[in-house]
């Protein structure tokens, strides 16, 4: 199919019927926060849209993200979606190699300058020694890379914040993107690996929109990233009423007791995991009996052991964080919480009749 086609005409030629397109449609416009009523639109937008040229780099990473990424089972829409974006350079997925391979995102960055996404995995050494591409340091690389870009999309807790290359104690003094760019949009989609939809999200969302998609204060696109995990466990009936696992293999663990008491850090990890879960909707960490570990979160590494408990307090700063761990060293912690929490929304509903 020629470079120029359209998403829609890509669909028709793979055999995407528009019930299931729109259905897609229907699901990214659902997860993202927008109204049911742009639905039509968009599925209009995005069938006429021609593929974005993307530029992928990779750093210091694992190849996890880039793995999560194309290990959906096909052929999902999602995939689909991604695969009609046209990656115009990727390490690990290109055939080209050597100067060929430089060659082309020499070519997509002038052919479509100003235009182009600039997707980003692993963080950057800022001792440009420590990682070089074709001879050309991570550091600039990204630099030459950034500087026509449209927008760049750090994928990944390495890119969005350093993620495990920066945990102390940092040997090639690794950077997050925003330490670099500081000229251009930057969504941050961290998550080690991130949610493949949460990306697929935000290129549809470019697509339709023509807009990036709203921002919360770590530059994550909200309609991913704007609830804890905890909020929507399905653990969480167990949490209210203090009924935790004490060991991997209790009778707590073995009932899907909460596991808080076993190092969960949902109570301030902000992801999607527990409603658009992985591989399909099949599972996410806590479904599998393991405790969130946090990886959607700055500093996560450094945080404390992945089976202390935050109450422990070592998990970051934020505000939700003392009362998880107030809450979580008291007996009881759950329903205090909730009690809480019914006793503010009865002071809030009072403050506002009045
Ligand atoms: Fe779920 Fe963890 Fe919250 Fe327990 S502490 S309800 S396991 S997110
Ligand atoms: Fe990461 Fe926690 Fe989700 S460990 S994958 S944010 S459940």
């Amino acid at each position: 199919m020629a470079r120029d086609s359209t998403l829609g005409e890509l669909l028709r030629s793979q055999g995407v019927s528009r019930r299931a397109f729109l259905k897609f449609c229907t699901t990214t416009a659902s997860v993202m926060a927008l109204p049911a009523s742009l639905v039509p639109a968009m599925a209009d937008a995005l069938e006429q849209a021609k593929r974005p040229s993307v530029i992928w780099l990779s750093f210091q990473e694992c190849t996890g993200c880039t793995e999560a990424l194309t290990r959906s089972h096909a052929p999902t829409l999602e995939g689909l979606i991604f695969d009609f974006i046209s990656l115009d350079y990727h390490h690990t997925l290109q055939a080209a190699s050597g100067r060929a391979a430089e060659e082309a995102r020499e070519e997509a960055m002038r052919e479509h300058a100003g235009q182009y996404l600039l997707l980003v995995d692993g963080s950057i050494p800022t001792v440009k020694a420590y990682s070089t591409i074709a001879g050309i340091s991570n550091l600039d690389m990204l630099k030459d890379s950034a500087a026509n870009a449209a927008a760049v999309i750090a994928v990944g807790t390495c890119a969005a914040y350093g993620g495990l290359p920066m945990a102390a104690p940092n040997p090639t003094s690794a950077v997050s993107v925003s330490d670099i760019v500081s000229d251009k949009p930057i969504i941050n989609i961290p998550g080690c690996p991130p949610i493949p939809l949460a990306m697929t999200g935000v290129i549809a969302h470019y697509l339709t929109l023509g807009t990036l998609p709203a921002l919360d204060h770590l530059g994550r696109p909200q309609a991913f990233f704007g609830e804890n995990i905890h909020d929507r466990c399905y653990r969480r009936p167990f949490y209210d009423r203090g009924l935790f696992a004490e060991t991997f293999d209790d009778e707590g663990a073995r009932k899907g007791w909460c596991l808080y008491k076993l190092g969960c850090k949902g109570p301030v990890a902000y992801n999607a995991c527990a409603h658009v879960k992985w591989n399909q909707g099949v599972s996410f960490p806590i479904q599998s009996g393991h405790g969130c570990i946090g990886c959607s979160e700055p500093g996560f590494w450094d945080a404390g052991g992945i089976y202390e408990s935050i109450a422990r307090g070592q998990f970051g700063t934020g505000p939700q964080i003392a009362t998880a761990a107030l809450v979580g060293a008291a007996a009881g912690a759950g329903a205090a919480l909730l009690a809480r929490s019914k006793k503010e929304k009865k002071a809030a509903a009072h403050a506002a009749s009045e």
